[in-house]
């Protein structure tokens, strides 16, 4: 079985060139190695947002045609939308009832937001519990890997946090000891006793290696014939001493992003009026990159100019080979080229680089209804995900009557 990766996105805006280079893109390798499942956060994006719904609304489905645009291959991933998904509240909600407050005051994003965005009061209950509701989306799908940027990591560390806690506070249930049994029953002849000594080595020596062993014995009998992912669970949680691991700690998954700026050198965003959206029209496309700032010291024609200065050099290097990086570095420096001249084969790339995304787009916008079934089918295949987490954990907290 593969390992599952899970990731989401804010529906606040049509995605640009920065979303694709820094994510999109990952996502779109991603789906050929793990089982990926993608989804609109759009209850994310109301706790900042609960005052426009329009936006929100609006950018749903068109979020979606993006993803399919840039490549995300429906057969290949699962793409659905969190509100879609009830569960996903429950088990915040549960959560929210161990996670101290101070867990959630400490997420740096929380105050640097707050600071960020004076137009908005984001003194709200909604918007504290922005990283445990991000909890509850991976842990509601046992994710091994969470793919996002660097920004995003306290919100992981706090995930594997929340999941340790209720592992700590709910996994001992009364039954624990006799699924334990149930389960090293079901081991093939000769492992129980190997688990047990690793068990014991891990225990009472703190050796390492034990625990790598367990692991992998447990590993080896997932998915075998009558060994249920339960049964995984409770060896491990019984190989660790710690009860059983219903909720599984992720891992952020950090693959080699390119950082696209925007076309004033800040970071890209819709917000700053510097993004280029990835299915803009070619005319507009042009018109912006060739307004686009270049080095300031570079007044005249016949003035040198410096690509260390330059947000068109940045773009160079996304989006040009060597041979062309040499030209316009060269052509730069010793005025041979003009800014103008420069900038064509960067336009050249993008235009390049969106036409399959505005094929692909064009199909799906004709026929909105195959993307509302390509959505419904998503939500069912996470629903059953969902649904079994959620049984899982009212279980183990007692709330299974
Ligand atoms: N907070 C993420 C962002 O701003 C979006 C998100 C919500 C998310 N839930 C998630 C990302 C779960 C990964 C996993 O980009
Ligand atoms: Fe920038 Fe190119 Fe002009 Fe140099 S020639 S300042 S790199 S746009």
């Amino acid at each position: 079985m593969r390992a599952r990766v899970l990731s989401g996105m804010r529906p606040t805006g049509a995605l640009h060139l920065g979303h694709y280079h820094g994510a999109l893109k990952n996502w779109v390798r991603l789906q050929h190695e793990y089982d990926s499942f993608f989804f609109v956060a759009d209850w994310h994006a109301l706790t900042t947002h609960y005052a426009d719904r329009e936006v929100i609304e609006r950018n749903v489905y068109d979020m979606v045609i993006d993803w399919i645009a840039a490549g995300l291959d429906p057969d290949l991933c699962t793409l659905f939308i969190q509100s879609r998904l009830p569960e996903h509240a429950e088990l915040f909600t549960l959560l929210a009832m161990g996670t101290p407050t101070a867990w959630l005051e400490r997420v740096p994003t929380h105050k640097d937001q707050i600071e960020h965005l004076t137009d908005r009061d984001l003194a709200t209950y909604g918007f504290l519990g922005y990283p445990l509701l991000q909890a509850a989306d991976i842990l509601i799908y046992k994710a091994a890997y969470v793919p996002v940027g660097e920004d995003q990591d306290s919100h992981v560390e706090l995930t594997r946090e929340v999941a340790r806690r209720f592992n700590h506070l709910y996994g001992r249930s009364p039954r624990f000891e006799a699924d334990v049994a149930a389960a090293l029953a079901k081991l093939p002849p000769g492992q129980q006793e190997l688990l047990e000594r690793q068990r014991r080595e891990f225990g009472q020596d703190g050796n390492a290696d034990a625990l790598g062993n367990g692991e992998a014995l447990i590993r080896q009998n997932a998915g075998r014939h009558g060994f249920t992912a339960e049964d995984g669970e409770v060896l491990l949680g019984h190989l660790k001493g710690t009860g059983r691991a219903v909720l599984h700690e992720p891992q952020a998954l950090h693959t080699e992003v390119t950082r696209l700026p925007g076309l004033d050198g800040q970071k890209m965003s819709k917000s700053y009026g510097n993004a280029i959206e990835m299915r803009e029209e070619p005319a507009q496309v042009e018109a912006k990159i060739r307004r686009m700032p270049t080095d300031p010291q570079r007044v005249r024609r016949s003035d040198a100019g410096d690509p260390a200065r330059c947000t068109v050099w940045q773009f160079h290097k996304v989006y040009s080979d060597a041979a062309t990086q040499q030209w316009a570095s060269t052509g730069c420096t010793t005025a041979g080229i003009g800014c103008l001249d420069c900038k064509q084969p960067v336009i050249d790339a993008i235009l390049r680089e969106q036409q399959p995304w505005r094929d692909r787009a064009e199909r799906y916008l004709a026929n909105p209804k195959q993307v509302h079934w390509i959505v419904e089918m998503g939500t069912e295949r996470a629903r059953t995900v969902a649904r079994q987490t959620m049984k899982d954990v009212r279980d183990v907290m007692g709330l299974a009557y």
